[in-house]
This record gives C-alpha cells, structure tokens and sequence, in this order.
C-alpha cells in the first residue's frame, strides 16, 4: 500500500482543525482561544534566518494596527521553544532593519517539533522541504472558519499590507454584503451581487436601482466610503 502522505490541508470555508500548543506566550487552544477575533495563524520556515527575521519585524509593527481591525496574530515554525525565545531576544536587542529596531514581538510563536500542527495545517510541502514549514497564512474568522488560505515558498518573504488589505476586505464583504474588486482598498468601490435576489438585471441596466454603476447585467460597482468602512471595522 501507498505511503499515506503527511499532509492534510484544510480548505476555505472549514472550522479550523483544532490543536493545542505550547508557545511563547503560554498554552494556546485554537481556535477556541480566539474566539471572537479574526485571527492570523501563519508559519515561517526556521528561526535565525533573515527572510524569517525580517518577516516577524514587520509583522510585529503592525499588530497594533491589526489588533484595531479585531485581528489577533499567531506563528508557528517546527523550531523547539528555547530556540523561538532566543530568536525574538535577538530580534529585539540586536536587528535594525528598514527603519526598526528594539521590535518586540509580542503575539505568540507555537513551538512545533513534532510538526503535530504543521501537518494538521498542511504547512510542510515536500517538494519545498520537508523539515521545515513553507511560507502558510490562515486567516480565521471569529466564528473559527478559515476565510483566506495564502501560501509562499522559502525564498520569498510576505506582503504585510496585502494582509491586512485581506483582513479589511473580508470584514467589509461580511458587514456591507458586497465583494470586493482587484487591488480593493477601503475608499475604492465595491461590486454588489448580481441581480436576482432584489431587482432584476434590467432594472439594474436602466439605472432604477440607485447608486449602482453597471458596467454590464453582470457586473455593477457602488460607492462605499472609506470612512464608513473604517468606522464599522476598526476599534475605537
Ligand atoms: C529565510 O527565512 O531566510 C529562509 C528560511 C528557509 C529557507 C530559505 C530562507
């Protein structure tokens, strides 16, 4: 019989598996422990290597900002939990880059030696490595399903602003009903459902329907302020 493979991924859509974890900030159940919160769960390749170092820099600054968009941050790589400590010591006692320094992270790491979570979450790809996670992100919605599954190789380090861009266009499709077009920032418009539900395609064409721009029956864009995203998905 074929070796079972040791990977299992879940999908968009699914109740995050559940795990418990040591990590650097104490024991974390999850996603129980988040509930509530949108939260981050993403993996990094090893600690004490700079594409890794850079990435935790970078996402450390922003969780201030993250935390307002009611998003909580969680990494994890198969590094024991002495080494994570170590690693973030450093971070913040001796790394300058692009501007940071004295960076403290202050979101938990999980320790994953046993790669129990890792696999759960189908972190490890073979053909990249298979000691060590790729580049995952899981973005978790307060209800505990994951909304947004993102995946990058060794070599090539995130985009934190695409993330948080990710976070704030899945609140706004949740809380305004509406989809969100290409390169979406809070101010830009959004794209309303197709017709069918409330009014008819003809409607829409012949302008009955108020504020909506079709381009097409099948594609109509409407306003939404920037303020008015902002104000109903930040915290004050
Ligand atoms: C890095 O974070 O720099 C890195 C980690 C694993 C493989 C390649 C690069």
């Amino acid at each position: 019989m074929e070796e079972q493979k040791i990977f299992s991924m879940p999908r968009i859509g699914d109740k995050a598996p559940e795990f418990k974890a040591v990590t650097t900030q104490g024991e974390v159940n999850f996603p129980s422990d988040y509930s509530g919160s949108w939260v981050i769960l993403f993996s990094h390749p090893a600690d004490f290597t700079p594409v890794c170092t850079s990435e935790f820099m970078t996402f450390a600054s922003m969780e201030d900002k993250f935390a307002q968009a009611n998003c909580k941050l969680i990494g994890l790589s198969v590094d024991g939990l002495y080494s994570h400590i170590a690693w973030l010591r450093t971070i913040k006692e001796k790394i300058e880059y692009k501007g940071m320094k004295n960076v403290e992270v202050n979101f938990p790491l999980i320790e994953d030696i046993t790669m129990n979570v890792a696999k759960k979450y189908g972190m490890i790809m073979e053909g990249e490595s298979n000691t060590k996670a790729v580049r995952a992100v899981f973005v978790v919605d307060p209800a505990g399903i994951i909304r947004t599954i993102i995946y990058y190789p060794l070599s090539l380090g995130r985009n934190f602003d695409e993330l948080y861009r990710v976070v704030l266009a899945l609140q706004t499709a949740d809380e305004f009903k509406v989809a969100t077009p290409a390169d979406w920032r809070p101010g830009d418009d959004v794209i309303i459902s197709p017709a069918g539900s409330c009014g008819t395609a003809k409607d829409r064409m012949d302008g009955k329907e108020e504020g909506l721009d079709c381009k097409d029956w099948f594609f109509c864009t409407k306003k939404l302020d920037k303020n008015t995203v902002l104000d109903r998905i930040l915290k004050k």
